[in-house]
């Protein structure tokens, strides 16, 4: 078991998953970069969901759009107007933090120290602030109220609340306007604006009629202000999203339908079911674009946190687009002879959170006579390496054989050849990388009679079979099935 966020983020460095970005700088804020085993379990899980959401549907085809759109994009999605976090500085320190999460603290704070009354009060400020406008007014006032001061400084001097941007601007080349004109355009703040604004290409071309999926996988960006808590909440990262489009009056259906679709993915991939649960989004929490909401949650070491959302955005998005761009993005049902604008239920799932919970639910510590065994019990598929193979010691002979059979399981799979350090050494550094299978090569198995023999050692109960060379291969594919 996962006791902490720390063993994690320094077993993900060891073992060459993930690294903070531009470390010898010292390190970029809630950036991340992905080493040589990183790059392989994202790109793993990457493509177990494109195959389940495209090749396994018919009616659900790819996209790759660009990360930069027309900024009209993000007027009519809301995201420029509304996609914001009210925020407030410490003066003292130049500190920013999200006033309502430095509320939230001091609420755990005042629980902490059993003055549950107070922290009941303050609850029910923060849970009705804004409800008559104002939402940064009530927060500064609160602030002010009850003297909450910056949990770095303990400073208690503040700037006002005000609502801050999400999104990354940036701005294109030559600018047409003088420089007075406004040339910003936007890093993406989601991918799935991306597919709305496709919508017509594609039904118009990929041969597609209500219902059907656009599914893409792509890099989003958002300054996030409370960032600690590694690939968990990061500036830059990667989602995969699907938006369904279907019929208004079938929508309720749909979104049962893909939010227990999407749960069954994450258990076939291997999660534990107790670390697995459905949180409804309470109507007043909702999102701008949705109608209803669920989050598929992991409990992380950081405790209960939402890996996928689940969305009804009813016909906001499609509809907004139509009004600000002026085309047509209404369907034309041949059958029932009517003409609407689709419905969107949405799936989006964070791909860097989904590495974290895969990391975080393979690891286990194990004693193993008197020694501590730190290994990533993760489904095969997902293992960054198949398949370790291992002369027993550097003789020409064993190494020879153990190259051949490394040559012969490349076509198939990601292999490694290592022949430093004991093979107990060799074995463990499999067992934090995840690596499903060892070959050893020895003298028992090349200089009995008959064919040649090698060891195949799993890695989760660390048991042992001889198998003749010419059968690796098969035993191999039939154990990743199971
Ligand atoms: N298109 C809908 C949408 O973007 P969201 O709930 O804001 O909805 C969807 O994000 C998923 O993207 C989340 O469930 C999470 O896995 C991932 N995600 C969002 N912000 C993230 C961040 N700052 N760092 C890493 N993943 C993030």
């Amino acid at each position: 078991e996962l006791d902490s966020l720390d063993t994690l983020v320094s077993l993900a460095k060891s073992r060459s998953f993930i690294f903070q970005s531009s470390e010898i700088y010292g390190g970029l804020g809630a950036v991340y970069d992905y080493g040589p085993l990183g790059v392989e379990l994202k790109r793993n899980i990457r493509d177990l969901w494109w195959e389940s959401m495209t090749q396994k549907h018919d009616n659900i085809v790819g996209l790759d759009s660009a990360i930069f759109m027309d900024p009209k994009v993000w007027k009519a999605s809301g995201h420029l107007d509304g996609f914001n976090d009210p925020m407030i500085d410490d003066k003292q320190s130049n500190k920013r933090y999200r006033a309502d999460m430095l509320i939230e603290n001091e609420i755990a704070k005042l629980r902490s120290k059993e003055k549950a009354e107070k922290a009941d009060e303050l609850q029910q400020l923060l849970d009705t602030a804004g409800s008559r406008d104002g939402l940064c007014e009530d927060l500064y006032n609160i602030i002010m109220d009850y003297e909450i001061r910056a949990p770095e400084s303990g400073a208690f001097e503040w700037t006002e609340v005000r609502q801050f941007n999400l999104m990354f601007e940036t701005q294109f080349g030559a600018t047409s306007s003088g420089g007075d004109g406004d040339d910003s355009v936007y890093l993406r703040p989601e991918t799935a604006q991306g597919i709305f604004v496709n919508f017509k290409n594609v039904m118009d071309t990929a041969r597609q009629q209500v219902p059907f999926g656009i599914a893409q996988v792509g890099k989003a960006f958002r300054n996030e202000v409370v960032a600690r808590q590694f690939i968990f909440r990061m500036r830059e990262f990667e989602q995969m999203e699907m938006q369904y489009f279907v019929e208004p009056g079938t929508d309720g259906e749909s979104y049962d339908h893909w939010l227990q679709k999407r749960m069954e993915w994450h258990k076939a991939l291997g999660i534990r079911e107790e670390k697995l649960r459905v949180e409804d989004h309470p109507e007043d929490k909702l999102a701008h674009y949705a109608e209803a909401a669920a989050d598929i949650q992991y409990e992380y070491p950081i405790g209960w946190q939402e890996v996928e959302g689940v969305h009804n955005r009813t016909d906001f998005d499609l509809s907004q687009h139509k009004e600000f761009s002026g085309k047509k993005l209404s369907y034309y049902d041949q059958k029932k002879e009517e003409r609407y604008i689709p419905y969107v239920i949405e799936t989006s799932i964070g791909l860097d959170r989904t590495v974290m919970m895969v990391l975080a639910d393979a690891y286990r510590e194990e004693e193993v006579n008197g020694n501590t065994r730190t290994v990533l019990k993760m489904n095969p598929e997902l293992a960054p390496t198949k398949v370790g193979i291992f002369p027993l010691i550097k003789k020409e002979k064993l190494q020879s054989l153990a190259h051949d059979i490394t040559n012969e399981l490349r076509e198939d799979y990601n292999v490694l050849y290592d022949e430093s350090g004991s093979i107990g050494k060799r074995y463990r550094r499999q067992d934090e990388a995840g690596t499903p299978f060892c070959i050893t090569v020895d003298f028992d198995g090349v200089e009995s009679e008959g064919e040649d023999t090698v060891t195949i050692r799993y890695r989760d109960d660390m048991t042992q079979d001889r198998v003749p060379v010419s059968r690796l291969k098969e035993v191999i594919d039939d154990k990743m099935k199971e």
